[in-house]
């Protein structure tokens, strides 16, 4: 089979595309013929080892000292159930599936566990639009019902509104009842305003187009926000959320932990099977919509890596492996 490859971390001019074995079918695996998988900002910073510095040394301990020991990228994937080890008795060849894994999945064929993070395809979506939401949704959701513990009519501030895990945190929120407000660079207000944001703050405003106390969550998914710079803008009992986050926020964390005031609040969102069963629920709903920026064939991998390098990303850049998906 075909897929991307890098032996070592570094640019996205690491990454070729190569014929390797198809992956062998264990007792409990289900192996997808994928359809469809991304390039994710988590994908992206794993191909160049680009961490937090409290991070470094853990992550290469985890992915490989020098390189990858597990060399093919790809996190997000949808397509076609094409065989099921002997134990398997949630998934049948044949159906349309969805989930994410861990690297892996910008390869024509993928083989998961059968309790791990994949779930049948909701009807109505494309492989295409399947693959773009595991990544950004299952973060959204997770730290707005779990971290923050949304409750309805509070109001939330999105920052990175319009990226992989943005344009579902202002779907999300709304959901749960919030009031939103997505920060976004001009060029995407449309979009954020489509996904349901009440009021859009121009990136270039900064802090200063936030009202002093005017919000009870503010959720920085591209690590932009400083809990100092930010605080005014936060309600008493505001709870400032970090995605991308070093030793400075962990510690302002345990900080703001005790007494009262804003909270500092960070952490690691799983590849949790029960999550991702939600998250189609709210697909299958109409809750919540995918949004696809830009569309790649595996071939462009080094591209699609540029693009998502360039901090500039709509949503979510699909990698189409078969045609049309
Ligand atoms: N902790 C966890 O478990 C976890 C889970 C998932 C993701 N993450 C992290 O979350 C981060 C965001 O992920 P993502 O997939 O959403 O990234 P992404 O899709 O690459 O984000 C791109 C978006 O970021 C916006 N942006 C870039 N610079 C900005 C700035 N200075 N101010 C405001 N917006 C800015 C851009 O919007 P405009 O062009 O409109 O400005 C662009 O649309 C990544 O660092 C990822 O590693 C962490």
């Amino acid at each position: 089979m075909r897929a991307a490859i890098h032996r070592r971390y570094g640019p996205p001019e690491v990454l070729r595309i190569e014929e390797v074995p198809m992956p062998s079918v264990g007792r409990r695996d289900v192996r997808v013929r994928v359809h469809a998988s991304t390039v994710t900002s988590g994908d992206a910073r794993l191909r160049a080892a680009r961490t937090a510095a409290i991070f470094a040394l853990p992550i290469r301990l985890a992915f490989g000292l020098r390189g990858p020991r597990r060399p093919i990228p790809g996190m997000e994937f949808a397509g076609e159930v094409e065989a099921v080890g002997a134990d398997v008795t949630r998934f049948r060849p044949g159906e349309a599936v969805f989930g994410i894994v861990t690297r892996g999945a910008n390869a024509e064929y993928l083989t998961v566990r059968d309790d791990a993070a994949i779930v049948p395809m909701p009807p109505g979506l494309t492989h295409a639009e399947a693959a773009a939401v595991p990544f950004g949704a299952l973060a959204a959701l997770v730290f707005l019902r779990d971290v923050a513990r949304l409750v309805p009519g509070e109001r939330v501030l999105v920052v990175g509104a319009a990226g992989g895990v943005g344009v579902f945190a202002v779907q999300i929120a709304k959901h749960l009842g919030a009031h939103v407000t997505a920060l976004c660079s001009a060029e995407n207000a449309a979009l954020v305003r489509g996904l349901g944001a009440d009021a859009v703050i121009d990136r270039r405003a900064g802090p200063n187009g936030a009202s002093a106390g005017g919000f009870d969550i503010l959720l920085d998914t591209v690590g932009e926000t400083r809990f100092a710079e930010w605080r005014a803008a936060l309600a008493p009992r505001g709870r400032h959320l970090f995605l991308s986050f070093g030793l400075g926020e962990m510690v302002r964390m345990v900080l703001t932990s005790v007494g009262h005031g804003p909270r500092a609040l960070c952490g690691f969102v799983a590849n949790d099977p029960a999550a991702l069963a939600g998250i189609a629920e709210m697909l299958a709903a109409g809750v919540l919509r995918p949004v696809i920026g830009s569309r790649y064939r595996l071939d462009d991998i080094v591209e699609a890596h540029r693009h998502v390098d360039s901090g500039r990303k709509r949503g979510s850049a699909v990698i189409s492996l078969i045609d049309p998906c």
